[in-house]
């Protein structure tokens, strides 16, 4: 199967599988402990069902909505992930580019192998950097300075992450930040030429944005998860969040909330926006999902501060169920990684391709000429009625 064939997620998922050695692959789409939360992510959504009307006049169209001071063209944009060169060559640079080509924003990750400067100067599109309060101040806001001066559009703060969360796979795969050759991984990477030859001819793996700083997890470490570990800084509380929010002045999101109370704390602290969101399940097991809470979160505090909606969502009526929920945006992260993986730039347009496809043709099925028409008498919630 190429990547002409690929269709939906599912089809990217499988195409990224063949092509990256497997301790690449599960990283990505593995999750923590038993992996309940990464399925209920996604499964919430079937929860609720899309109620749609007719004969609406949908002559022109309006897919457009405000995030962090930025107008995107569709309802989504890509959520901060790591080390994307490993997955393909073209890394980050490729993600940039295409969310750019679609009109949406792209974050980039504290954990990137591309670096502020470089994405900052790649488009002219929206972006937001995703930061960690790391233990070293000096490093956090030396960030918070590098992205004024790359004029990024906006930060958020990532407060799901303390810890890295138990992912079992990265265990039974040897999965090591960058891939040594290991008697395990030899044969995976053996198998894998196309991926090994690029991995081997192009530039060095570094986390760009902090290599030279630290030594941790930008070299020889087991893994990215040390590194959480020992640079991040355990004591944080909601006063760092707001230091951090002035000292930067700008369009601000507190990534990682999943309750009303938090909701609250995080505009009190002067956020502009939350992203709703458990990381995509790597974190905390058992943990509730992102659309479950979603009503509540929007209940409290949606007028206030943008609500944005992450992790499983897969298909275009994803989101338009947490945007009829009353989320201003959704992010996506596997959604746009598996494409990379399978295909570089050309695999994550064609994921962005079919994602605003199914949201237009969706918009149209149900009624609604732009995004304030999706609102929850729009879906149908709680049990079907039998006869
Ligand atoms: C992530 N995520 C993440 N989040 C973050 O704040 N900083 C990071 O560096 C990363 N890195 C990362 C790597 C990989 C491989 C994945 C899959 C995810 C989490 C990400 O931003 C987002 O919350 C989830 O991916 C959302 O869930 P879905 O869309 O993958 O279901
Ligand atoms: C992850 C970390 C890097 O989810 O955020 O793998």
């Amino acid at each position: 199967m190429g990547l002409s064939r690929c269709n939906n997620t599912t089809d990217f998922r499988a195409l990224a599988k063949r092509r990256l050695p497997a301790p690449l692959f599960h990283y990505i789409d593995g999750a923590a402990d038993d992996e309940k939360t990464l399925a209920r992510n996604t499964d919430a959504f079937d929860d609720v069902r899309l109620v749609p009307d007719g004969l609406a006049d949908l002559s022109s169209m309006d897919f457009s909505t405000t995030v962090l001071g930025q107008k995107i063209d569709w309802p989504f944009f890509l959520s901060p992930t790591a080390m994307s060169r490993l997955f393909h060559h073209d890394g980050e640079q490729a993600v940039a580019r295409a969310a750019h080509k679609f009109g949406t924003m792209y974050s980039l990750s504290t954990l990137s192998t591309e670096s502020i400067e470089t994405i900052g100067t790649l488009t002219p599109g929206p972006k937001c950097f995703q930061i960690y309060i790391h233990k070293d101040r000096g490093m956090t806001n030396a960030f918070v300075d590098r992205c004024k001066a790359a004029d990024f559009s906006a930060l958020c703060l990532t407060i799901d992450t303390l810890v890295a969360g138990n992912r079992e796979r990265d265990l039974v795969t040897g999965m090591t930040v960058p891939p040594a050759l290991t008697p395990r991984s030899l044969f995976s990477f053996a198998t894998h030429p196309d991926w090994a030859y690029h991995y081997l001819t192009s530039r060095k793996f570094e986390l760009a944005n902090v290599s030279g700083q630290i030594d941790e997890g930008t070299d020889s470490l087991s893994s990215i998860i040390q590194y959480l570990s020992n640079q991040f800084d355990r004591s944080i509380t909601w006063k760092d969040a707001e230091e951090l929010i002035q000292r930067w002045g700008g369009p601000f999101a507190i990534k990682g909330i999943m309750s009303v109370g938090d909701a609250i704390k995080a505009r009190d602290a002067g956020a502009s926006a939350i992203m709703v969101s458990n990381h995509g399940g790597r974190q905390l097991d058992g943990c509730v999902s992102p659309f479950d809470v979603l009503g509540g979160i929007v209940d409290a505090v949606g007028d206030d501060v943008e609500v944005i909606l992450d992790s499983g969502i897969r298909r275009g009526t994803h989101v338009l169920k947490a945007i009829a929920m009353g989320a201003t945006a959704c992010m996506m992260g596997r959604g746009y990684l598996y494409a990379l993986a399978a295909a570089g730039q050309p695999g994550v347009e064609r994921a962005l391709e079919r994602m605003t496809a199914e949201i237009e043709r969706n918009m149209i099925l149900m009624g609604c000429s732009s995004l304030s028409q999706l609102d929850r008498s729009k879906l149908q919630q709680g049990a079907v009625m039998a006869g």
